[in-house]
């Protein structure tokens, strides 16, 4: 799977966004080890803050179908500016990919990938409890 090919399927995911209060559709396409993807959008709600991120749409899509190694995620909203991942999708996603890359996108497909341990550093994970 290509990082563009990843992004195109992100691009896809905003088609179904559910963005009635921001207007600002996000979409998500996540890998998994075995080259699966899941894909997710945002989905907002009249009580603000039960609204859920398209990465965690995706996260927890994929975890609810068995799966939980992932690789690669890229995210991309509606805007000329780059859809940086929300400080609780980044730990959300630490928990089961601390070694996720992150193409971090544009409306237009220019995109930036970093580590997700650069996006979270010092990282509050499952070892943390031990
Ligand atoms: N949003 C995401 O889907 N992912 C992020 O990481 C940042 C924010 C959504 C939530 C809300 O529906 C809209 O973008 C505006 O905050």
């Amino acid at each position: 799977m290509t990082d563009e090919k990843l992004l195109e399927l992100a691009l896809d995911a905003r088609k179904n966004a559910y963005v009635p209060y921001s207007g600002y559709a996000v979409g998500a396409a996540l890998l998994t080890e075995d080259g699966k993807v899941f894909a997710g959008c945002n989905i907002e709600n009249a009580a603000y803050g039960n609204t859920l991120c398209a990465e965690r749409t995706a996260l927890v899509k994929a975890v609810s179908e068995g799966c939980r190694k992932f690789t690669r995620l890229a995210v991309v909203g509606n805007s000329t500016d780059y859809c940086w991942p929300c400080g609780v999708c980044r730990q959300m996603l630490y928990e089961f990919a601390p070694d996720l890359e992150v193409l971090v996108a544009r409306k237009d497909h220019q995109f930036v990938k970093f580590p997700l341990r650069a996006l979270l550093p010092h990282g509050f994970g499952p070892e943390s409890l031990d």
